[in-house]
């Protein structure tokens, strides 16, 4: 049967940092606050909010640390829990991830493609991973060409460029230390082409939106914990789980905002406009 035309405006919803568990009754132990954290609880009570508060999804994209142990069972368990959400979901690795094992898992509604094409929209999703002893992130020349190249093959449309690791400093020296290392030669490269609105990160757990040479970078928070921001070392934010909407308009317009789980009702899902 055909799938029914994407309307004019999209809908998407950001997902990122799940860090789940292949055994989720064991829980996450990061520090003392949060022993024993239940990553399935929290995303969850994120999936609960998002369906409570959207009138439309029209797809889901997830930007890294899926798994806190990346195993294929924690991936098909991923899978199969995201696929009941009735919509695409497009997904890439963070640096808790094992990219082969996600790839791997794809099926059904939910993957992990280098792009996409959504109404008037194109996106675009990079693997900004390094292993997962390695918690910085890096393009390299294959990834940045790779890049290079599927912006030249749609100049006219609007663009979201999607990974892990965001491109710029957070100004917390620690997260900083483990950001994307040749990020200002992803920025560089997105100077030259217009069409890029803007790029949707994860990592750094906590809300990000900025401009920084003409490209707005934006984050969002994670689905089970935040880190503080400013921090200089790990301190973790009293604050719930958050995931991230964006509104995309086929001039090129983007609305975003940050729904934390637990906000009161009116308070608005989508509070910037840029473009
Ligand atoms: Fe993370």
């Amino acid at each position: 049967m055909p799938r029914p035309a994407m309307p004019d405006t999209l809908h998407l919803i950001q997902l990122s940092d799940l860090h789940l568990l292949e055994d989720a009754a064991q829980g996450v132990d990061w520090c003392d606050a949060c022993r024993g954290l239940d990553t399935d609880a929290t995303l969850q009570a994120v999936l609960d909010e998002m369906q409570l508060s959207e009138p439309r999804i029209d797809a889901l994209v997830v930007t890294g640390d899926i798994a806190q142990t990346p195993t294929p069972a924690t991936y098909r368990r991923f899978r199969e829990w995201l696929a009941g959400e009735g919509v695409p979901v497009y997904c890439l690795p963070g640096n808790h991830d094992d990219p082969a094992l996600l790839c791997a898992a794809e099926g059904g509604p939910v993957r992990a493609p280098a792009s996409c094409t959504l109404g008037d929209w194109r996106l675009i999703f990079l693997d900004s991973t390094c292993g997962t002893d390695r918690p910085h992130g890096e393009l390299g020349k294959a990834g940045l060409a790779q890049l290079a190249a599927e912006l030249h093959a749609a100049p006219e449309r609007p663009t979201l460029v999607l990974l892990h690791h965001p491109p710029v400093p957070v100004g917390s020296p620690w997260l900083d230390a483990i950001g994307l290392r040749d990020g200002a030669a992803l920025l560089a490269l997105l100077r030259d082409h217009r069409q890029v609105r803007a790029v949707l990160c994860g990592h750094v757990h906590q809300a990000l939106d900025c401009t920084v040479d003409g490209v707005r970078v934006l984050a969002a928070p994670s689905t089970c914990l935040q880190f503080e921001p400013g921090a200089a070392e790990p301190r973790y934010a009293t604050l719930p789980p958050a995931y991230g909407g964006l509104t995309l308009h086929a001039d090129g317009g983007i609305d975003t905002g940050i729904r934390w789980v637990g906000a009161p009702a009116d308070a608005p899902a989508l509070a910037a406009r840029g473009s």
